[in-house]
């Protein structure tokens, strides 16, 4: 569908020869978006910005879209949109099932890596955000027509598990009886054991050969060990109303058999050398390296990110690469990503992108505590904001608080606030949604028909109108930038405007083609509050 502002600025640059970087005006008074390219052309050609201006005011055609344009101050052009084409635009989005959100024209392959729990150990808050961070991207990227695999890079390998069968075997615990919960605690007493028990050490590593070299009876219990965490992940992924499902499981075990090759090419390019008898990558004098073989012998967490990447690019065909997980690990992400380029494994037409993110924290201002003093679970987070509010604004309100803030920065985790039905909230967008609902049932009850937007003359109008007219660049910002906020943001903006609007244009008490029209700017403001929350991942109720 029509985007405006492409349209604006491919007119604008077909008479300025240079991306006229379009900017909604910072005022209503300079109209509606403003360029500053005659100040920009000026001055390379040093001429008078304001005569540059004049010049691409009487040069660009846009009588059709545009009120005459106006040069504005030191030489700012300033454009404002048609009320007729608002309203054609708006009255499209009541058409477009996805309210308006722009497909690309080149679909690119994304893969998603979020989530990533690690089996046996209950999911914490970092999950949590990583959960909902990457399920936002996965459905902003979908909208837009990319095809978007989900990876969920769970923890499933590693020598802990050699420590851990070896325990239920010799306690004959029922690994099957147990939930998530039953097998990390299983796994803090298996820990316990193997430091104070050197002869139970010796047999855990044993127990490592064995899984490795795949001793059915180890297979089998670190299997159950791997059933019973994923039932434990997918009940959280349900609570949080999450797209993620077994499909997107490619744990850390995946990539064993490609481990081997890692090794030799990177030995074999030189990349990689000795050193005291671990396989290192050195990347800077000042660093240490990247281990991609300890010096027994065993591969850890980098090997499995490269061998990762080149699953991604090799065998998904990946363009890019997108891992949400803790801005801790922003350097190991650093590292990996600089070895895969070197040794050819991530080529340049291929991006790869870490997105971190900060901590959530306590009223008191420190990394949030339960009440017992003990790290807090996902589960025990979501039980907080139940506590205070209904489950699906409870969830709403967890799911926006994450989001509307920028990423990198720490969050407090407040839960009154967060569940406000005021402010900048989640609990707000919906309310939002379930007023305008309401409006729109009462008229479909009374059996009108309002599908297009026809009258816009009020102030208030106009910039709803124009804020709708927006949705598509908001949703492209966040596949571009990958700052949720952003959207956040927008939504936020709707849903002040859309009360400013009924403050100052009765709906429901107004007369024939306004009353119609109106309901019909309400209907657009619906679908795009409603969509707009799904790509959040949050649910659009109709009734609150
Ligand atoms: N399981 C890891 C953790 O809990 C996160 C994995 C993130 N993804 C990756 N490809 N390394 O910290």
């Amino acid at each position: 569908m029509l985007s405006l502002p492409s349209l604006l600025s491919a007119r604008l640059r077909a008479v300025a020869g240079i991306d006229p970087e379009l900017r909604p005006a910072t005022k209503p008074q300079f109209g509606h978006y403003q360029s500053n390219v005659a100040l920009r052309l000026a001055n390379a050609e040093g001429a008078r910005p304001r005569d540059v201006a004049q010049r691409i005011v009487s040069e660009v055609e846009l009588d059709d879209l545009c009120e005459p344009l106006e040069v504005a101050g030191p030489g700012f052009i300033n454009l404002r949109i048609k009320a007729s084409v608002l309203a054609a635009v708006v009255s499209d989005i009541l058409t477009d099932a996805d309210a308006g959100v722009n497909v690309v024209a080149d679909p690119q392959t994304v893969v998603i890596d979020y989530s990533a729990p690690n089996v046996a150990k209950q999911m914490h808050v970092g999950h949590l955000r990583s959960t909902i961070i990457g399920d936002c991207f996965r459905r902003v990227l979908s909208a837009q027509g990319h095809k978007v695999i989900a990876a969920n890079h769970i923890g499933d390998w590693g020598t802990q598990f050699g420590m851990l069968v070896e325990h239920i075997l010799e306690q004959g615990v029922d690994v099957s009886a147990l939930g998530l919960e039953g097998a990390a605690a299983l796994y803090r007493e298996a820990n316990a054991h193997f430091k104070d028990d050197p002869e139970f050490a010796e047999r855990a590593r044993h127990r490592v050969v064995a899984l490795q070299s795949g001793d059915p009876e180890t297979r089998a219990i670190w299997q159950l060990l791997i059933d019973v965490s994923k039932a434990g992940f997918n009940e959280a992924y349900r609570r949080l109303g999450v797209l993620l499902t077994d499909d997107d499981l490619m744990g850390e075990s995946r990539y064993n058999d490609m481990l081997p090759a890692v090794v030799t090419d990177l030995e074999s390019s030189g990349i990689a050398v000795i050193d005291d008898g671990a396989l290192c990558v050195f990347l800077t004098d000042d660093e240490a390296p990247l281990i991609v073989r300890k010096s027994d012998g065993g591969f850890g967490y980098s090997a499995t990110d490269l061998a990762a990447v080149r699953y991604r690019v090799d065998i998904l065909h990946a363009d890019r690469i997108i891992y949400v997980v803790g801005a801790p690990q922003a350097h190991h992400f650093e590292q990996v990503f600089t070895v895969a380029r070197r040794v050819g494994w991530l080529p340049e037409r291929v991006s790869a992108e870490h997105v971190g993110f900060g901590s959530i924290l306590g009223e008191d201002g420190k990394p949030f505590k339960t009440r017992d003093g003990s790290t807090v679970t996902l589960a025990s987070l979501l039980d907080a904001a139940e506590e205070v509010a209904a489950r699906p604004i409870a969830i709403a309100a967890v799911k926006y608080a994450d989001l509307s803030n920028s990423l990198h920065k720490d969050y407090t985790f407040a839960v009154e606030r967060m569940v406000a039905t005021t402010g900048n909230t989640g609990p707000y967008l919906q309310y939002a949604h379930a007023r305008v609902s309401q409006i729109l049932r009462k008229a479909q009850a009374e059996g009108i028909d309002f599908d297009v937007v026809s009258v816009l003359t009020e102030p208030a109008e106009h910039t709803l109108a124009l804020l709708l007219s927006r949705f598509g660049e908001a949703v492209d910002e966040v596949a571009e930038t990958l700052q949720p906020h952003r959207l956040c943001g927008y939504l936020y903006e709707v849903a002040t405007s859309l009360s400013v609007f009924y403050e100052q244009c009765p709906v429901l008490k107004s007369e024939g083609a306004v009353r119609a029209s109106r309901l019909a700017l309400c209907r657009a403001t619906q679908q795009v509050l409603a969509k707009g929350l799904d790509l959040l991942g949050i649910e659009a109720p109709e009734r609150m």
